[in-house]
C-alpha cells in the first residue's frame, strides 16, 4: 500500500585520486593510499532518495537490482538496507562482479570515469511467461520507478506488469541514447527528461523558451508518451499532461525553489531526488502541483550539497524549503483503491499564511464613536483595538511618539492581551529639533542627536522582542532651488547612517524614502535608485530599505519594478502598503489595491517570486471608516492577491508573456480568472 518500487542499477563507485590521467603506456600512482567506495547507480540513488523522502506511516520503498556474488555486492546490499530500503527483490548473480563506476578524480578537479555494467546487465532474458517474475517485482506498488541503466527489455516487462497492477510508472531518461519503443512509452505515466534529454529525445528540438519546451513535450506525446515532466534547472520544472487525458490539460509550471545557502555546489543526485520526491508525493495521492513542489524542494537541497547519495535530502529538509505547508498527508491508500493519479485531488486545508501582517497604529484613533469608553484613546488602547482585527499579527510603534514615557512591561502586557507582537519601531523625528533634517542636517550636533535617537529606537525594538527599525527621514530635503549643497548632504547622510547602523547592532535598520512631503518638497533621497545607491555607499549589512507603496507611486515608479530592484540587491528589509489617487503631494493612505489594482497584484506577484520574508505593514489612514474593518479588508485583499499571484505564476501563458514582453497575452489572461 502506497509503496514505491524501484527497479534499476546499483554500482560501487570507486574514486581514485590521481594527479593526471595515465596516457597509453604510462602508470600513475594514486595520490592517496586507498580508494573510497560509495553507492552509485541511478536505481540505487532513487531508492535511497525515496526512503529518505518517505513520510511516517508509509512502507519503505523496495529496490530490485542485481549484484555480483562478491564482497562488494554484500557491501552494497548492506549500505542500501541500512537506508531503510527493502532489498528482498535484489539478487546476486554467480560469476559476475557488481556494477562499478571507476572515477578518476584529478588534482585539477576534473573527473574521468569508466562504468562497468557488471551484474546490472545480468537480468534474466528468458523469463517464463507464466513465472510471474515481473509481477513479483511490482507487487503492492503504488508507484514504480524505472531508469535506463539495465537492459531495456526488463523495463518493458516491468512497465507492462505495473500497468496491469494499476501502479503509476515513472521513467527516468538518462543513461541511454536509444529512442523509447512506443509500447514502453504507452505504459509509462510520467516520462521525466531533463532539458538536454528532452531536446535529444525530441530530435534536437529547441528548449529555449517555455513554448519550445511544451512543443518538444508534445512531440514525445505524439510518439506515445503520456504526461511529460521536464526539469529545467534554474527555470524550474513543468508537467505537461497528455492532451485529452483526464488530467487537467493545462501544463503545470513550478518555479525553482531557492537553493539553501544560495549556492549550487553540485548537481549530482538532484535529478534522482527530484524524481523520487515526485514519486513519493504521487504515492501519497497529493495534487500534482504539490508533487512538483516537493520534488523541486528536494532537488534544491541536493544541489546545495556535494556527492550523490550524501546529497539526497530527507523529507524534513525538503519541506523546510517550502513557503507553504503541504496539505496534510491523506491516509495511505488501501490496496483496493489504487485509482491514484487523478482521483486523489483533495481540498487544501487552510495553511498558515507565510507572511505576518501589521497595521498602522494611529489609524486606531479614528471613529472613536464605534468603541466604548473602556478602550482608552491612547497607545495602549489603540493596541487593544488592533487586537480586534482578525488576521493581524504585529504592531509597529512610532518612536519617540508612541513609546517614550511608557514602561516596557506595560507595552508588552498590552500586546499580550491583544494577542499581538511588536513588528517594528518606526523613527519619527520631532519637528522642533529636526525641521532642517535629521541625518542630512547641516549641524553636526543635530545629526549626532538623530543617530542617538535612532539608537534609542533600536533599544526599544530589542526590548519589545523585534529587530526591525525603520527610518522615515521626513525633514531630510529642501524646498527651493539653490537652497542646498547636494554633494554635502549625501556625504553627511552616508556618515550618519553608518553611525546609526553601527549603534544598532543586531537590528535591521531600514530607510523608508519618500520623494516629496509638505515638510520637504524635494527629498535628498527621491527615488528607489537613489535609496539603493545610498544603501550601497553606507555599506553596512544591517542597513537596508523599506519600500512604501504610496511613496513609490508618488515617485512615479512602478512599485513591483522597484521591489524587484531592491530585492535583487538583497536590501528589501520591509514593506509598507496602502493606495492613493496619486495626485501631486497627496499621500492618501487608502485601502491596499483599492485604486491601483493591477499594480497591487503585480507587487504581490513579485513579493512571492523574490521570496520576501519580512512582514507586511498596512500604512493606511482610514478617517471615516471603521479602522478595524478596514484593516481586516486589507488583510483579506492581500491574501486574495496572493492566491491570484500563485495562479499567475503557474500559468504558462503568463510565463511565456513575461519572457517575450507580450502585453496582449497578459491582458487577456487577466480578463479571465485563470
Ligand atoms: C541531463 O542529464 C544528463 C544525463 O542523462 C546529464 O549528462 C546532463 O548534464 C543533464 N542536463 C542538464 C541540463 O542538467
Ligand atoms: C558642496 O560641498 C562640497 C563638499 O563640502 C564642496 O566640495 C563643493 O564645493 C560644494 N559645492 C558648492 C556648489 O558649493
Amino acid at each position: 500500500m502506497g509503496r514505491i518500487a524501484v527497479i534499476g542499477a546499483i554500482n560501487a563507485d570507486i574514486t581514485v585520486r590521481v594527479s593526471t590521467l595515465p596516457t597509453p603506456g604510462e602508470t600513475v600512482t594514486s595520490l592517496s593510499p586507498r580508494t573510497s567506495m560509495a553507492v552509485g547507480g541511478k536505481g540505487a540513488n532513487q531508492a535511497v532518495a525515496a526512503a529518505r523522502m518517505a513520510a511516517e506511516g508509509y512502507p519503505s520503498p523496495s529496490f530490485a537490482a542485481r549484484f555480483g556474488a562478491d564482497a562488494q555486492g554484500r557491501e552494497l546490499r548492506d549500505a542500501i538496507a541500512a537506508e531503510g530500503v527493502d532489498v528482498s527483490h535484489c539478487a546476486s548473480v554467480e560469476g559476475m562482479t557488481s556494477g562499478q563506476g571507476l572515477v578518476f578524480l584529478q588534482e585539477s578537479g576534473e573527473v574521468g570515469s569508466v562504468v562497468v555494467g557488471g551484474a546490472n546487465s545480468a537480468w534474466p532474458d528468458d523469463v517464463d511467461e507464466n513465472s510471474q517474475f515481473y509481477e513479483g517485482l511490482v507487487e503492492g506498488a503504488a508507484v514504480v520507478m524505472l531508469q535506463r541503466e539495465i537492459p531495456e527489455h526488463v523495463n518493458e516487462h516491468v512497465a507492462q506488469a505495473a500497468k496491469k497492477a494499476g501502479a503509476i510508472v515513472i521513467q527516468d531518461v538518462g543513461g541511454e541514447d536509444r529512442p523509447f519503443s512506443r509500447s514502453l512509452l504507452q505504459n509509462v505515466d510520467y516520462l521525466c527528461p531533463n532539458e538536454s534529454e528532452l531536446a535529444r529525445l525530441s530530435g534536437g528540438a529547441s528548449t529555449a523558451t517555455d513554448q519550445d519546451v511544451l512543443a518538444a513535450a508534445r512531440a514525445l506525446q505524439e510518439r506515445g508518451a503520456n504526461a511529460v515532466v521536464v526539469t529545467l534547472g534554474e527555470r524550474g520544472s513543468v508537467l505537461v499532461p497528455r492532451p485529452g487525458s483526464e488530467q487537467e490539460s493545462a501544463p503545470i509550471f513550478q518555479l525553482p525553489v531557492a537553493v539553501p545557502g544560495g549556492v549550487v555546489r553540485d548537481v549530482t543526485g538532484a535529478g534522482d531526488s527530484f524524481r523520487a520526491a515526485f514519486a513519493v508525493a504521487l504515492a501519497e495521492r497529493r495534487p500534482l502541483e504539490e508533487c512538483l513542489k516537493l520534488a523541486s524542494a528536494a532537488g534544491a537541497v541536493a544541489v546545495s550539497r556535494l556527492g550523490a547519495v550524501p546529497s539526497l535530502p530527507t523529507r524534513a529538509e525538503a519541506e523546510a524549503l517550502l513557503d507553504e505547508k503541504l496539505s496534510p498527508t491523506p491516509p495511505a491508500p488501501s490496496c483496493s483503491e489504487r485509482e491514484i493519479s487523478n482521483a486523489g485531488r483533495r481540498e487544501k486545508s487552510e495553511p498558515s499564511f507565510p507572511l505576518l501582517f501589521g497595521s498602522r497604529l494611529n489609524s486606531m484613533r479614528s471613529r472613536r464613536d464605534l468603541v466604548d469608553d473602556s478602550v482608552s484613546n491612547d497607545v495602549l488602547g489603540w493596541v487593544a483595538r488592533q487586537g480586534e482585527v482578525r488576521g493581524l499579527d504585529l504592531v509597529d510603534f512610532n518612536y519617540p511618539q508612541h513609546l517614550r514615557g511608557l514602561a516596557t512591561e506595560d507595552v508588552l502586557g498590552a500586546l499580550a492581551r491583544a494577542g499581538l507582537r511588536a513588528g517594528a519601531v518606526c523613527m519619527r523625528f520631532p519637528e522642533e529639533h529636526f525641521r532642517q533634517g535629521a541625518f542630512s542636517n547641516p549641524s553636526e550636533v543635530v545629526r549626532t542627536a538623530a543617530v542617538q535617537l535612532t539608537a534609542e529606537g533600536c533599544e526599544w525594538a530589542k526590548r519589545l522582542g523585534t529587530d526591525e527599525v525603520v527610518v522615515w527621514p521626513q525633514f531630510d530635503g529642501y524646498d527651493y532651488h539653490l537652497q542646498a549643497n547636494y554633494t554635502e548632504a549625501e556625504a553627511r547622510m552616508v556618515n550618519a547612517y553608518r553611525a546609526a547602523s553601527d549603534a544598532c547592532v543586531g537590528v535591521k535598520l531600514s530607510l523608508e524614502f519618500k520623494p516629496t512631503d509638505e515638510a520637504a518638497r524635494f527629498s535628498f533621497v527621491p527615488s528607489t535608485g537613489a535609496a539603493l545607491l545610498l544603501a550601497e555607499r553606507v555599506g553596512r549589512d544591517n542597513f537596508g530599505l523599506t519600500l512604501d507603496f504610496g511613496h513609490l507611486l508618488a515617485a512615479g515608479e512602478n512599485p513591483a519594478q522597484s521591489l524587484a530592484m531592491v530585492a535583487g540587491a538583497g536590501k528589501l528589509f520591509g514593506l509598507q502598503i496602502g493606495d492613493g489617487h496619486s495626485r501631486l503631494g497627496a499621500e492618501d493612505g487608502l485601502a491596499f489595491g483599492s485604486v491601483h489594482g493591477a499594480a497591487a497584484l503585480e507587487l504581490v506577484f513579485w513579493l512571492r517570486t523574490t521570496g520576501y520574508e519580512g512582514h507586511v505593514y498596512f500604512d493606511t489612514f482610514p478617517r471615516n471608516e471603521d479602522p478595524v474593518r478596514e484593516a481586516e479588508h486589507n488583510i483579506r485583499r492581500f491574501k486574495a492577491l496572493w492566491d491570484r499571484a500563485v495562479k499567475l505564476e503557474r500559468n504558462s501563458e503568463v510565463r511565456g508573456a513575461l519572457l517575450e514582453y507580450d502585453a496582449m497575452t497578459t491582458l487577456e489572461v487577466l480578463e479571465t480568472n485563470a
